[in-house]
């Protein structure tokens, strides 16, 4: 079987990865949460230690990479820059040189927030438009990396969601709120294309298979506000107590500007063979882990 590398296996989407790569030797990377350290397959890496990242690379000489750790949460990017910067770019900069060493390809996940949501739906041939510094990080590795080796997969993914037992999703804190009749604010003014955190693995693994090269966007099959997707919850989970109140983003103060319509377009991923469900049709599939 031939190696595959996957960095951040110990969060949301690194897990998912790991369960779907059946046809791969995988090798998943932590740091500080050690929920997969059990693995034997599993190494803990700052990956913003350059040494150390060469090390994993002379050591584990993977076959192909999945880079899927980050300083994923954009309002702790706004409030962390140097840490972002050295994580979502240094890194992913690094990494892109790895492997072209070792001439392998490497997927990258980006995300959709490199756009500022004004012109959805968005193509892979768009230009970027970062309104966060999130957004603006994931710009700069992604040229950064194509610069570097061209075997990099692009892959910009959009809003993701799960049961993954190693870390949460968006819907965890708002399934929590919902349950417990607490009111939750959900936007009617962000619209986002949810994704299934297994959809998203599947996604990237067929980027491998099919030898893509280049920016893909991996969106989920439909566009739906925040507030439409808190209805969904309530009515698959059958909640009866929930709280929900409609708002638009201006009326909560937070970190990270927030773009608005993030759609993508993902004619391209379709043609390749993604196949991702809707939330509604995902959330049932995963109801009794919710
Ligand atoms: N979740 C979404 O909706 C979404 C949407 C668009 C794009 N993305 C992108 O998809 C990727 C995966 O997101 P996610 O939601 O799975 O993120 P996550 O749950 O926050 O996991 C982040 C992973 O990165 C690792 N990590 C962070 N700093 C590190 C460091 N210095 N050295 C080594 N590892 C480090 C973490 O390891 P430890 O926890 O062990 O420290 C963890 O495994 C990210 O690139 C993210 O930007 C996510």
């Amino acid at each position: 079987m031939q190696k595959l590398l996957v960095t951040g296996a110990s969060g949301f989407l690194g897990w998912y990865i790991t369960e779907a790569a059946t046809t791969w030797q995988v090798i998943g990377t932590y740091w500080h949460h050690r929920n997969i350290a059990q693995s034997p397959y599993s190494v803990p890496v700052d990956l913003t230690n350059q040494q150390a990242v060469q090390q994993l690379f002379q050591d584990q000489k993977p076959d192909a990479v999945v880079h899927a750790a980050a300083l994923s949460q954009p309002n702790a990017c706004q409030q962390h820059p140097n840490l972002s910067y050295k994580i979502n770019v240094l890194a992913a900069w690094q990494i892109a040189e790895e492997c072209a060493r070792l001439d392998i390809p490497c997927v990258f996940t980006s995300s959709e927030q490199v756009f500022d949501g004004t012109q959805a739906p968005y193509r892979e041939i768009d230009p970027v438009s970062p309104i966060n510094l999130y957004g603006e990080h994931k710009a700069l590795a992604e040229t950064g990396m194509l610069a570097r080796h061209r075997k990099v997969i692009v892959c910009r993914m959009p809003l993701m969601f799960g049961a993954a037992p190693t870390a949460s999703s968006f819907i965890q804190p708002f399934i929590q709120r919902l349950r417990t009749g607490e009111q939750l604010q959900a936007f009617t003014d962000e619209i986002r294309m949810p994704l299934s955190g297994w959809d998203a693995a599947q996604g990237l693994l067929l980027t491998l298979e099919q030898k893509y090269q280049g920016i893909l966007h991996l969106g989920g099959p439909a566009s739906l506000s925040r507030f439409a997707m808190a209805k969904i919850l309530v009515e698959v989970l059958g909640i009866d107590q929930a709280n929900i109140t409609p708002c638009k983003q201006a009326d909560v103060q937070m970190a990270a500007p927030r773009p608005q319509n993030l759609a993508m377009d993902n004619t391209i991923a379709l043609k390749l063979g993604f196949k991702p469900q809707d939330f509604r049709s995902a959330l049932l599939t995963i109801r009794d882990r919710l």
